[in-house]
């Protein structure tokens, strides 16, 4: 049995040996995680695991005894979005989405971690989420708002 927190619920789990996080995601309604290759690079299978973002496809569910999992689902409330997802919104810097979620946990676990992240650390976390519409200008320019909004002018 394996005991672990998705999005603040404790879940408790016996699944198959081999079983991954993203294979339990998709069981059970996590659509923003999504699938785009078995070895983790396009990053749309990103979620936080305890606080830092880490690609579900990787992650064998046995390994997550007493962790903390984190996914976009917990970051709106209703209609009420998290302030990164309205700087997105704001700032154009979502086409068709299917990178999105990936992108505002990186952002996060940055934010998380370093309080003072510069531009180019926005595009090195961006680096590892795959996004073939937008061409990063519009979300490392959101995310730079984001980040100045919540803790002062970076630069
Ligand atoms: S918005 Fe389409 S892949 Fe990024």
């Amino acid at each position: 049995m394996t005991t672990f927190t998705i999005n603040g619920k404790t879940v408790a789990v016996d699944l198959r040996a081999g079983t991954t996080l993203l294979d339990y995601l998709r069981e059970h309604g996590f659509f923003s995680v999504k699938y785009g290759s078995d070895k983790g690079e396009t990053g749309s299978d990103s979620v936080l695991v305890d606080g830092k973002s880490m690609n579900a496809s990787l992650m064998l569910i046995h390994t997550l005894n007493g962790k903390n999992v984190e996914t976009v689902e917990s970051f709106a409330h209703g209609r009420e979005v998290h302030p990164l997802q309205d700087t997105f919104i704001e700032e154009g810097a979502i086409q068709c989405g299917y990178c999105t979620p990936g992108m505002i946990l990186a952002i996060e676990s940055l934010a998380r971690e370093n309080e003072l992240p510069s531009e180019e650390d926005v595009k090195d976390v961006l680096a590892g989420v795959y996004c073939r519409c937008t061409g990063y200008v519009k979300p490392v320019k959101a995310a730079m708002h984001y980040l100045i909004a919540k803790n002062g002018d970076t630069r």
